[in-house]
């Protein structure tokens, strides 16, 4: 297994030390981390642990929530019942609305409200006009589907005294034990206890109460305001719940303390995982402290988070409140629906399975605790088994992946900024001249007039459509940025209508609200209001958008939203959206909005001015569970270092099993300017983020992958036309995805879930059902690299078909010019192999099949294939074929796979000439030997023709690399019926 000869480890590990001394002089960039709140900084986070940390030491500590027995009612799949709230030394009993509904997928949800707060029977202070509820409406922009309540729910009468059980789930194999006193829930799968809610007791839903202020008079100095003692437990600090100041910025909190947290545990689970986005490792830590474990919670609060950190529980751009625990063979989780600032805490606990074991065989289990400022407590349960069927579950609620224009899954040119409309032209033209493909270029917030969206600067931009026009020439395309703030200024058409139309974002006080961002003084869209969404709707026609061209598609940036001036760089908590709900309520989602806005104008766009509906690309910075079905994002101004490589792995891999799997990093950093080697690593990892954009920050060098200079050009050259030689294969992977919510790059523990020794393994990826599996390389001066196979299985070196056998670690040679890349056996892709320009360019090109024969002898994979850009697959316009191989009979054949529809016939028409120019089996068997012919038969008309012979080169075994054989030209369509008898 081991190829690597002497000299060229000893090198290797120079290298390494060399690498060491690098870092130690590289100027380190960090966050500012006093512009960001801890636990601790925020009032109900920090009421909240101190609310578990006395749970926890208290021997006899009860959970204060009761479920009235006789409340309990259960109809047609829904229980709704009364569950109480006793404050201690009072009578007073807050009274919170629950129902549980179990749904037809198999999904359980419980939601809590507080029926004071429904009614609106409280006061708000400081006169606000903020609504009085607890925000019901993340559903509204969250779920799209899955809600189908469950028809075969029903009660076990065996329950015991004091509780509710609840059969569900298909089969009838999942179980709900709702506990009355103290409140709680278990949820069971085949009787084995999965996952349990507030078993801790650290659910805590804060009451209204009022704030009452003592008469001027008696209050003596020293001494504060007091709630009345009625409302509050004994002891409870007050001392957070009113107004709060961070950074010279006060929220005013009309409407008190509101937080809602509970504890989720998942017993017998190792492994957690989710909860995106954060610069860290896939399986999440602990968050309490401790021995290289993090100390404060894992924060979801959208903003832009300038310089982030690695390995770190710090907030991004980004919020999925969605969980996945995982322990061998079973995988099982929960999505806690709440758009307010959340954290969330992780502990794991381990015991031992015998008490007479002494530690041997203990199981470890994991403790989560999730605490949301304001809104319903509001959670999904997922049972499982498998990471699919949590995911999937997960998406028929949230929307699957968009199936995105082909285009935007090759490889995107962006830097901040192309200067000028003939810099656009120049680039687009050198990307030409060195022979290196790519799809899109960008531009960045200098192309508008005065950072005034929907204008071209006059004096750089002359001739905007000229530019597109060249870009079109080869089927390439451009993308804007459009971000959310508008720029105060006087005689600017889109201000002037905003402001008239009163579509903006208010402030406390119901005024527009005004803060500073790129363009200054600036104004923010609401896109919670469906008339603001209309309108900027109409803002991207062709005719009001002057300038642009059906090969314009747009970037959504800064829509968390980020406000140069505002606490934490985002927007205040006690702004006003539409319908009067505040910014604290629904903060997570903003960002959605704008990107959904977006995405329906483009839709708009091209519908009622072109009547060619082509599928809309709109990329966003911010997003929250959902922003899948709109587009990809990325994450965010990464840096110019090998830290900050190495992080993207896991943080796309994270994105993926989130739901969102169209996701990628800033190939080469956009902070800083990246050495060569740095660079030219980040193309070959970037040639598996689903997402590949190359960017840079505005003080960066140029760095276009011409100006690299050999041997990088040509290195990155390579692992372009890698990407673009197999982006048939990333195509399927997202037609999976947009059907089924499966990740397009896959983490270990979701290809394997019985092998518990690679769960935490975040570093090396499978390409959809592929088999492929990637490892790029993300360290200084490495040149081999360790891959870590689970299975059973032969894997074989993409390039040169070395042998590799599972399980274990094997080491494959990785100087700068290898990727490394293996196929795993069993697995069938497909490929593109001729070099082009653009992927527009390769729609009519022949197909090469890669059959990758493992231990069985069997192997299998699919080709899905569409126009790559309008909508007319969903009328059938489509192929999607599997291919199997069978040993048996050394047959490889194609059969039909999808559903006709009515545009099925002119599409095959259409693709008819498009063949399978090559087959190649990579680990042929031996007796294959001295074989010259395979024979070939089509279906025509349903019919098999007669077979005819096609020659086939048979390549023996050698020095450690796998038999090999070829058919060139076969001659069959890639959308027919065939097979192929070796
Ligand atoms: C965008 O939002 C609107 C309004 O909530 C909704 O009807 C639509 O389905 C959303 N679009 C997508 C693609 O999710």
């Amino acid at each position: 297994m081991e190829w690597l000869n002497g000299s060229r480890r000893r090198w290797a590990s120079l290298l390494t030390l060399f690498c060491v001394l690098c870092l130690l002089v590289t100027p380190a960039v960090t966050v500012k981390h006093e512009n960001f709140k801890t636990c601790d900084q925020s009032g109900f986070c920090k009421r909240n642990r101190a609310y578990a940390d006395a749970a926890i030491s208290t021997s006899k500590w009860q959970s204060p929530y009761t479920l009235d027995s006789s409340t309990v009612k259960f109809e047609k799949g829904v229980l709704t019942g009364m569950v109480t709230k006793k404050l201690v030394n009072t009578d007073t009993k807050i009274r919170l609305p629950l129902k549980i509904t179990f749904h037809e997928s198999g999904t359980a949800r419980v939601t809590i409200d507080e029926e004071k707060r429904q009614k609106g029977e409280i006061e708000l202070r400081h006169g606000s006009k903020a609504r009085k509820e607890r925000y019901n409406e993340a559903e509204k922009w969250a779920i799209v589907g899955g809600t189908a309540v469950s028809t075969g729910a029903a009660l076990n009468k065996d329950a015991e005294k004091g509780s509710t059980r609840v059969m569900y789930g298909p089969g009838s194999k999942f179980e709900a034990v709702i506990k009355h006193a103290p409140f709680g829930v278990q949820f069971k799968r085949d009787g084995e206890t999965q996952v349990k809610l507030n078993d801790r007791g650290l659910m805590n839903v804060e009451h209204w109460r009022p704030k009452v202020d003592k008469p001027e008079k008696e209050v003596k100095e020293g001494e504060e305001a007091v709630v009345a003692e009625s409302d509050k437990d004994a002891g409870e600090d007050e001392s957070t719940w009113w107004d709060e100041s961070f950074g010279g910025n006060t929220d005013s909190k009309p409407k008190g303390p509101e937080a809602v947290a509970m504890d989720v545990q998942f017993p017998g689970y190792q492994h957690v995982y989710g909860v995106a986005s954060h610069a860290g490792p896939l399986a999440l830590k602990e968050t309490r402290g401790g021995d290289g474990k993090y100390s404060d919670p894992y924060r979801l609060y959208n903003t832009d988070v300038f310089e982030y950190e690695m390995d770190s529980p710090m907030t991004l751009y980004g919020a999925i409140p969605f969980m996945q625990a995982q322990k061998k063979d079973s995988t099982v989780g929960v999505f806690w629906l709440n758009a307010a600032e959340t954290w969330i805490d992780i502990t794991k606990s381990t015991s031992s399975a015998n008490p007479l074991s002494l530690g041997i065989g203990g199981t470890t289990s994991t403790e989560t605790h999730w605490i949301s400022e304001a809104g319903l407590l509001d959670v999904f349960v997922f049972l499982g088994p498998t990471p699919q069927d949590v995911i999937g579950a997960y998406g028929e609620l949230t929307g699957f992946t968009q199936l995105p224009q082909q285009f935007s899954i090759a490889h995107h040119q962006c830097r901040w900024n192309y200067v000028t409309d003939e810099d656009v032209k120049d680039v687009d033209r050198k990307f030409d001249k060195s022979k290196i493909p790519y799809d899109v270029i960008w531009l960045d917030i200098e192309y508008p007039e005065g950072k005034k969206y929907f204008t071209w600067d006059p004096l750089n931009f002359p001739d905007p459509i000229a530019m597109q026009k060249q870009l079109d020439d080869h089927e390439r395309k451009l993308v804007a940025i459009i971000d959310p703030h508008i720029k105060n200024e006087g005689n600017y058409h889109i201000v002037d209508e905003l402001k008239s139309k009163d579509l903006a974002i208010k402030n406390k006080d119901g005024n527009i609200y005004e803060g500073w961002c790129w363009p200054g003084s600036s104004h923010w869209v609401d896109c919670f209001n469906p008339k603001a969404r209309e309108w900027w709707k109409s803002l991207f026609r062709y005719d009001k958008f002057k300038g642009t061209a059906k090969n314009m598609f747009v970037w959504n940036d800064m829509n968390e939203p980020s406000v140069f001036n505002g606490p934490e760089t985002t927007g205040p908590k006690d702004n006003l959206h539409h319908g009067n709900w505040e910014h604290r309520d629904l903060h997570n989602i903003n960002g959605m909005t704008f990107h959904n806005a977006t995405y329906d104008a483009l839709l708009a766009r091209d519908k009622e001015e072109d009547k060619h509906n082509v599928r809309p690309f709109v990329l966003t910075r911010s997003f929250y569970s959902g922003s899948q079905r709109l587009g990809a994002m990325w994450t965010g101004d990464n840096q110019a270092a090998w830290p900050h490589l190495e992080a993207s792995i896991p943080m796309v891999l994270s994105m993926g099993i989130s739901g969102y799997p169209f996701a990628g990093a800033d190939v080469g950093g956009f902070f800083g300017n990246p050495s060569k080697e740095l660079l030219t690593r980040w193309y070959q990892a970037g040639a598996f983020y689903p997402f590949f954009r190359a960017h840079a920050h505005i003080d960066t060098r140029r760095r276009e992958p011409y100006l690299a200079g050999e041997p990088y050009t040509e290195i990155i050259a390579q692992a372009l036309r890698l990407r673009y030689g197999l982006l048939p294969a990333w195509y399927t992977a997202f037609h999976e995805a947009s059907t089924t919510g499966a990740p397009i790059i896959r983490p270990n523990y979701y290809v394997h879930p019985g092998d518990e020794k690679g769960f935490a393994i975040d570093d090396q990826l499978y390409l959809g059902s592929t088999g492929l599996l990637a490892k790029p390389v993300v360290k200084e001066g490495q040149e081999e690299q360790v891959i870590y196979l689970a299975d059973k299985e032969k894997y074989f070196d993409y390039f040169d078909f070395w042998q590799y056998e599972g399980p274990g670690m094997v080491s494959v040679a990785a100087p700068l010019e290898n990727i490394p890349l293996l196929m795993q056996g069993g697995h069938i892709f497909p490929r593109r192999d001729r070099p082009r320009r653009s992927s527009g360019l390769m729609r009519f090109d022949p197909f090469t099949l890669v059959v990758v024969l493992g231990n069985s002898g069997d192997a299998e994979g699919t080709l899905y294939l569409d126009d790559g850009e309008s909508f007319d697959y969903q009328s059938g316009s489509y192929i999607h074929r599997r291919f199997k191989y069978q040993a048996a009979t050394a047959t490889l054949t194609s059969e039909d796979v999808g559903t006709a529809g009515k545009m099925t016939k002119e599409y095959l028409k259409k693709m008819e000439k498009v063949r399978v120019e090559k087959v190649i089996v990579v680990g042929a068997p031996d007796g294959w030997k001295g074989k010259k012919e395979a024979s070939v038969s089509e279906e025509m008309a349903g019919k098999s023709a007669p077979s005819r012979k096609v020659e086939m080169e048979f390549h023996a075994k050698a020095d450690g690399k796998a038999a090999w054989a070829v058919v060139r030209d076969p001659g069959v369509q890639v959308g027919g019926g065939w097979n192929i008898a070796f």
